[in-house]
């Protein structure tokens, strides 16, 4: 179903509020870039507009309050469960005053719960979610450099490539997070002690 342009404002508002007080210059910036690469997923894949982009706008905002500047990927990797059960709770705030249905609130709440669980990533609406927003963090141009101490990019792009690009599954998604990953890989600073 598509989604309408007056209840995406809406959404978008909500989450950016919130967003902007997340992770410092990376869950605004990465969130945009994930809703940006989860519309193109649906032109190619197809999917239900009014689950899938709340989901995306949404999905990050249990960073709220958990993590300041310069963090390393072992702190954020702790702090990764936290961040969907609190994302959870704050989405079904959000959504609940808006016009959804409870069928609706419950599959995007559920999304923001599970997004970053991968072994868990199963049905398409989850894929697509994992999709989005793994292309809005390899896609630097869009979502810039982040608030990741410079010492665990390498920590991260290890991690991308042994546990996400295994799971990427549309044409879409898997060649562009190629495309971005080798180029991210190429601008790291060749002092970096873990390379992938
Ligand atoms: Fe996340
Ligand atoms: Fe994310």
């Amino acid at each position: 179903m598509k989604l309408d342009r007056a209840l995406e404002e809406k959404i978008k508002q909500k989450a950016e509020e919130v967003l902007i007080k997340c992770r410092p210059n990376w869950d605004l910036p990465h969130t945009q870039a994930a809703v940006y690469w989860m519309k193109q997923l649906i032109e190619h894949e197809g999917g239900d507009e009014r689950i899938l982009i709340p989901a995306i706008y949404l999905h990050d905002i249990g960073y709220y309050d958990l993590i300041g500047p310069g963090y390393t990927y072992q702190q954020l990797r702790q702090i990764k469960p936290k961040h969907m059960i609190k994302g959870e709770k704050l989405a079904r705030q959000i959504l609940n005053d808006l016009p959804l249905s409870e069928k609706e609130v419950k599959e995007i709440t559920h999304l923001v719960r599970i997004h970053d669980d991968i072994p868990k990533i199963e049905s398409f609406n989850e894929q697509m979610v994992f999709e989005a927003d793994c292309l809005g963090m390899i896609d630097r141009e869009k979502a810039g450099v982040g608030s990741l101490a410079k010492e665990s990019v390498g920590d991260f792009l290890q991690s991308f490539k042994k546990r996400r690009m295994p799971k990427l599954k549309s044409k879409l998604a898997r060649g562009k997070v190629k495309e971005f990953f080798e180029k991210e890989k190429n601008e790291i600073d060749k002092s970096t002690p873990i390379m992938v």
